[in-house]
């Protein structure tokens, strides 16, 4: 074992279900005390991923190697902590008596009551694992994922259900053991949870990594800044080829440009004198996100967009990330 050994390392690892290539060729590494974000909408290949990772599914092609090893012989080894997406049948046994049960489990655990704390749910500790909420269910699962006081805690859209309390303390408790020197890789649709707290974020898209970088550097990456203006009668065809232009979106009257070149965009508008109601602001990470991922393009482009998206996936909204 080497200082440099990383902690996760996904090699050209394809999933596919039938026709679906739900994980299509992921090249990714992860350093030891790395916290890293997965991000991406739905049925972009998370969960799989994950799957992957644990050692739950078997790539058909390419590999996936914890710690310079097969995932199983990690997980084996007590080294890995995951809080999975689906929802188990969890049984007839209280909360301390589930956490107990995991930790001895491990090598190496963490004092049961430490989980139960860091997890929120020492008030909890007696009461009946199948008599819970939807939001305590998923922190007593938190609390599973910690138990064995693993190396690497995989985290499979851990703030789903919790409201807006629990979610703070989640992410103070996950810092806090990202903090001292674990590894930590979470899926997440939210930008803002991810921008916050992970040290690098993974954007995964049909199967595909379509970023990997900070907050800033994807918003770098997506494009500098959004020109709006009002159409006031005027066509929108034809703004894409302004200068510094990528993108262009209508929303009723209104023309929302990514640009690479502001100064350059805002100065052929002019001169087509369609500068109404102008504003620029630097793109947010949403508009990010909504670049890098295929689902979301301008109107005036979707001619040349192959419509490959799998049947029966909804359009997203810039809301539903
Ligand atoms: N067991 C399965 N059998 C068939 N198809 C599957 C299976 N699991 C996932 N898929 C498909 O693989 C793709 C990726 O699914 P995955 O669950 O990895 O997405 P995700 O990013 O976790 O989505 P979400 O945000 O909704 O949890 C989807 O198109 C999904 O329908
Ligand atoms: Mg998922």
């Amino acid at each position: 074992m080497t200082q440099r050994e990383h902690a996760v390392s996904f090699t050209g690892a394809v999933k596919t279900y039938g026709e679906v290539r739900a994980v299509d060729g992921i090249d990714l590494e992860i350093a030891r005390g790395e916290t890293v974000a997965l991000l991406g909408r739905n049925g972009a290949g998370k969960s799989t991923t994950i799957s992957l990772l644990l050692g739950l599914n078997v790539p058909d092609e390419g590999s996936v190697e914890l710690f310079a090893a097969a995932p199983e012989r990690a997980v084996r080894a007590g080294r890995v902590g995951a809080m999975l997406q689906e929802a188990r049948a969890v049984p007839r046994v209280t909360v301390r008596e589930l956490v107990t049960f995991v930790a001895s489990r491990y090598p190496a655990p963490m004092p049961v009551a430490r989980a139960l704390e860091l997890a929120g749910i020492a008030e909890l500790a007696g009461r009946r694992v199948d008599r819970l909420s939807g939001g305590q269910t998923q922190r007593v699962r938190f609390a599973v994922a910690l138990a064995g006081d693993p190396s690497l805690l995989v985290l499979d859209e851990p703030t789903a259900a919790l409201d807006v309390e629990a979610r703070h303390a989640f992410w103070d408790s996950m810092r806090g053991y990202a903090d001292r020197g674990h590894t930590v890789l979470f899926s997440t649709h939210y930008l803002e949870e991810a921008d916050a707290h992970a040290d690098r974020i993974v954007v995964v898209d049909r199967g595909r990594i379509v970023a990997d970088g900070t907050g800033e550097e994807l918003r770098r990456a997506a494009g500098g800044n959004l020109v709006s203006v009002d159409l006031a009668g005027h066509d929108a065809d034809g703004l894409a080829l302004l200068p510094g232009v990528r993108s262009v979106e209508v929303r009723g009257q209104r023309a929302r440009l990514r640009t690479d070149d502001s100064d350059a965009t805002v100065i052929a508008l002019a001169a087509l004198g369609a500068i109404r109601g102008l504003e620029v602001a630097p793109a947010s990470l949403d508009d990010a996100f909504l670049a890098l991922t295929s689902s979301h393009r301008a109107p005036d482009r979707t001619p040349d967009i192959p419509s490959d998206a799998p049947s029966g996936e909804t359009p997203r909204e810039a809301e539903t990330v």
